[in-house]
């Protein structure tokens, strides 16, 4: 059987997207959008006024500067107050990731109260390192949601880069620069600060991880010697395109003829993550009157299925270096040393002789965190059925933890013929792996119900 080049969906995208980590875009709901060479002219098209959302610091260098222009109805600078948003609620004000033990942890399933809806703002902290207000470290968060959010209300992370990866089900989410449909073997990178909002395609539940990144971006990792194609490719990142929830309307008195008018209903709800906690504010217009935007700050997605796996032709086992998809630079510290590296391990040919095909039993300096994403579309497959289903789980491996596979794994590897090629991974499930690089500390929802030096991980996990 063929690799899958794309993940063949049933349930189709119907979006359309710029393509191309990394370049720069313009993108018009209406031809005239975006102003002509003066980012920020006296009077912007159809009425709108420009507003710059910056992701670096403004003498970075080059190479690293990230920002965007978007032209919109109604700036996001008129808004009311924050307070504080049901922090009577774990999900919203979460219990401190405090414990940090020399044990490997697991979840075979993740403990959440199945009766009760929940939505995009009810995730659980699983834990996180470093400090959001210092923009150092991470935090991973568990989404099990079958609800979309409430009408009128939109989503932002002010503590960093989210990066969104279904286990299984789609989100639908809709940005201030444009749509994203991410379905299951697809994940999502939301800059920190850009709103956006969450529902569920055919109200089916959906869940996974979400991966926030305190410092810096997300970004392709360098290739040494490998060159210039191989691992992903920047083409087949998909950025979308501007959406504008309103419509342009002739005006003869106004400056361009045209004048652009947003639908804001009844008054919308923005919901604020900071320091972990959520708060809230109300505002009277829609947070989607974005016209056009201009930039190289965007929110971004990419099937797994695309990744152009690389590996041996002789013997030995490879880093997992390898399966890297993203990675964010630890800056300050030693060349090469990633704050995370994001990395997935989907079906791919192996073809190393005298070699198992797993890793050697090994302790790392970077902690990883290993979660299933389920890679079979069918909705017959058996892991693509209702909420309460396994594997919904994860590892955490800790630094300098040592893992490995059981006996019974390591025999059934001895024995294999490895004098031919063949295919790893053809099980409906790619592993996601979060490779961290400073101490991860759990809540107490993660701790309370976490398996401890376990000696049996994959099939704990994945297969129960
Ligand atoms: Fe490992």
């Amino acid at each position: 059987m063929a690799l899958n080049k794309t993940t063949p969906y049933v349930l189709k995208d119907t979006y359309k997207y710029h393509d191309g980590l990394g370049n720069f875009f313009q993108s018009e709901t209406y031809p005239g959008a975006v102003p002509l060479v003066n980012n920020h002219p006296q009077f912007p098209p159809f009425g709108t006024r420009s507003e710059k959302i910056s992701g670096t610091s403004f003498v970075g260098p080059r190479h690293r500067n990230l920002h965007t222009y978007l032209y919109r109805v109604r700036p996001a600078f008129f808004h009311d107050e924050y307070t504080p948003y049901n922090h009577h609620l774990e999900t919203a004000n979460p219990s401190p990731a405090k414990h940090l033990t020399p044990n490997s942890y697991n979840w075979p399933k993740f403990q959440f109260a199945l009766d009760q809806d929940s939505d995009w703002t009810e995730q659980r902290l699983l834990g996180s390192n470093g400090d959001p207000a210092k923009k150092e470290g991470v935090s991973i968060w568990v989404f099990n949601i079958n609800k979309d959010m409430e009408p009128n209300t939109a989503f932002m992370s002010l503590d960093g880069e989210a990066l969104i990866v279904p286990s299984v089900g789609a989100l639908d989410i809709q940005t201030e620069l444009g749509k994203l449909l991410v379905r299951q073997n697809e994940f999502a990178v939301i800059p920190r600060g850009v709103k956006y909002r969450v529902t569920l395609p055919e109200g089916k539940p959906a869940r996974g991880i979400t991966l926030e990144l305190y410092q810096g971006h997300f970004q392709l990792p360098d290739m040494g010697i490998i060159g210039s194609t191989g691992l992903a490719h920047q083409r087949d990142f998909q950025i979308p395109v501007a959406y504008f929830d309103g419509q342009f309307v002739e005006d003869k008195n106004s400056r361009d003829g045209v004048v652009a008018k947003a639908h804001n209903g009844p008054g919308w709800t923005i919901i604020a993550r900071l320091n972990c906690k959520l708060w809230s504010a109300a505002q009277e217009t829609t947070p989607f009157d974005v016209t056009g935007w201009q930039g190289n700050l965007y929110p971004y997605k990419y099937d797994v299925a695309r990744f152009s796996y690389l590996g041996n032709l002789c013997w030995d086992h490879h880093d997992p270096s390898l399966f890297v998809i993203l990675t964010a630079p630890a800056y300050g510290k030693a060349p090469g040393t990633a704050v995370v590296d994001f990395a997935a391990v989907g079906p791919h040919w192996e073809a190393s002789e005298d070699t198992p095909w797993v890793p050697w039993y090994h302790r790392n300096t970077m902690q990883e965190f290993v979660f299933p994403i389920v890679n079979n579309t069918d909705p017959k497959f058996p892991f693509n059925q209702g909420r309460d289903w396994a594997p919904f789980g994860a590892w955490l491996n800790g630094s300098m933890i040592p893992h490995g596979e059981n006996d019974e794994e390591y025999k059934h590897w001895q024995e294999k013929d490895t004098s031919r090629p063949g295919r790893l991974q053809d099980d409906g499930i790619t592993a996601g792996v979060i490779e961290i690089e400073s101490p991860l500390r759990l809540t107490d929802w993660a701790y309370n119900q976490a398996g401890k030096n376990f000696k049996n991980q994959v099939s704990a996990v994945f297969l129960e």
